[in-house]
């Protein structure tokens, strides 16, 4: 019985997407709440008198006056780009080149990937994130760092070795058969053990061949209940290659539907510069689109049309895309999303934001039950959030009167400083 916490705090906790600044039915909010865990899970959220009568003898973990919110989810990042994040580039292909496929190549030795997913995950847990959804390199080793890493530390991870068998630098490369046993491997050895999940990763139309992706299609069909995540429609340049390419293929998605990859489970980065029938495949098959603004601001990619996919009835993800992404914040993530929006007249209501990078993002993985709510039964991944982190912060925190100027503060300014605590099935990540 010894191991119940109560978290205090102002608890908000969202339901569905808010249609806008009225929607107060989106979400649940109490002022002087509390948050009941028992055993790494939610068992109860509600006003704090109430849910300390329920908890009885509990430890009682004090965070007012600060939010508690579901830990970030960010569903599209690179494990391997730690150390490239930051770096001075064109545009995609050339900062591929450069920097990215050098920096991928050291992942082949497993002490240097073991020692990089401390601070990759560290990076994650100090700016709230507490599920995120991965690109190791070609190179099992880093795999195995990856998810060894994150299921030490009792988190819901998602990722998987790419699998890359042409135009790239040699040590980079696999084969289709190679790209296909080890992938199997890891999924037999990862998927399912404890909170981890594997995802196929064919990197892209220009690094696999026809015969990988065909082999991807073969690991889709055989693992339903992987996710499959690509690039694609980024970069003009890398569209007009792809094209090249596939030239049987209708367009660039078409390319992936034609070997079967599409679906539910299937995450596609940037998905910025879609034609028409493209976007109708996107929604033909569930598939999910996934937002980098950070990336596709500082690789001059283009601008992400959430309207436009969300007039189709498409649910798309958001995420930093670490090192292309320029900050393991999703707060940072929202700042520049909203952005990237207001460039094409589209606004990001605060409520929205801060449901995307909950729940929103947990419904893209088809993962709610587990993650993404403070609803009774989901893992107690939590994340405190602190609108007057900052001197700064706490000036303009005079003027704040609602709750959603506190969320928009926190989603403009806010960073890692912000972030008071992290918690990973109720355990805290952050140092004291
Ligand atoms: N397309 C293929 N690989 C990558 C990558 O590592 N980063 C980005 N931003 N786009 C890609
Ligand atoms: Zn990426």
């Amino acid at each position: 019985m010894m191991d119940k916490t109560v978290f205090l705090g102002r608890v908000l906790s969202f339901h569905r997407r808010p249609e806008g600044a009225g929607d107060a039915g989106a979400f649940t909010y109490v002022e002087d709440g509390a948050v009941l865990v028992q055993a790494g899970r939610i068992v109860a959220l509600g006003e704090a008198r109430e849910v300390r009568a329920q908890a009885g003898a509990a430890k009682v973990v004090d965070h007012r006056p600060h939010l508690i919110l579901p830990g970030f989810i960010d569903t599209h990042l690179h494990f391997p780009q730690v150390q490239v994040l930051a770096s001075w580039g064109r545009d995609l292909l050339d900062w591929l080149n450069s920097y990215t496929f050098p920096e991928e190549v050291r992942f082949a030795d497993a002490d240097h990937a073991a020692r990089m997913a401390k601070g990759f995950y560290d990076g994650l847990t100090n700016h709230g994130t507490t599920t995120a959804v991965a690109y190791c390199s070609v190179h099992p080793e880093s795999a195995e760092a990856f998810f060894a890493e994150g299921h030490a530390r009792g988190m819901c991870m998602v990722g998987g070795k790419v699998m890359m068998d042409s135009h790239a630098p040699a040590a980079l490369l696999d084969t289709p058969q190679q790209g296909y046993d080890e992938s199997k491997a890891l999924i037999e050895k990862w998927h399912g053990t404890g909170r981890m999940h594997y995802a196929v990763s064919p990197r892209f139309a220009l690094t696999s061949s026809p015969a990988q992706l065909e082999a991807a299609g073969a690991l889709v069909r055989e693992n339903p209940t992987c996710f499959m995540q690509t690039h694609v429609d980024e970069n003009v340049d890398e569209i007009a290659r792809a094209k090249a390419l596939y030239p049987e293929a209708q367009d660039y998605v078409g390319i992936y539907e034609d070997y079967g990859l599409l679906g539910e489970r299937a995450l596609l980065g940037h998905c910025i510069h879609l034609e028409p029938r493209e976007v109708e495949a996107l929604a033909a098959t569930g598939s999910k689109p996934v937002f980098c603004p950070t990336s596709n601001l500082f690789l001059g990619s283009g601008l992400f049309d959430d309207a436009a996919l969300r007039a189709r009835g498409i649910l798309s993800g958001i995420a930093t895309d670490i090192g292309g992404g320029t900050s393991y914040s999703m707060l940072q993530t929202l700042n520049e999303g909203y952005k990237v929006l207001q460039l094409q007249r589209q606004q990001m209501h605060p409520f929205t934001a801060f449901d995307w990078i909950t729940r929103g993002n947990a419904e893209v993985l088809g993962l709610t039950g587990e993650i993404g709510t403070l609803e009774a039964g989901t893992a107690a991944d939590m994340v405190v959030l602190d609108a007057g982190a900052t001197p700064e912060m706490r000036l303009r925190q005079e003027r704040v009167e609602t709750l959603a100027q506190e969320l928009f503060l926190l989603m403009i300014m806010g960073d890692d400083r912000s972030v008071a605590q992290t918690y990973v099935a109720g355990v805290a990540q952050k140092g004291e």
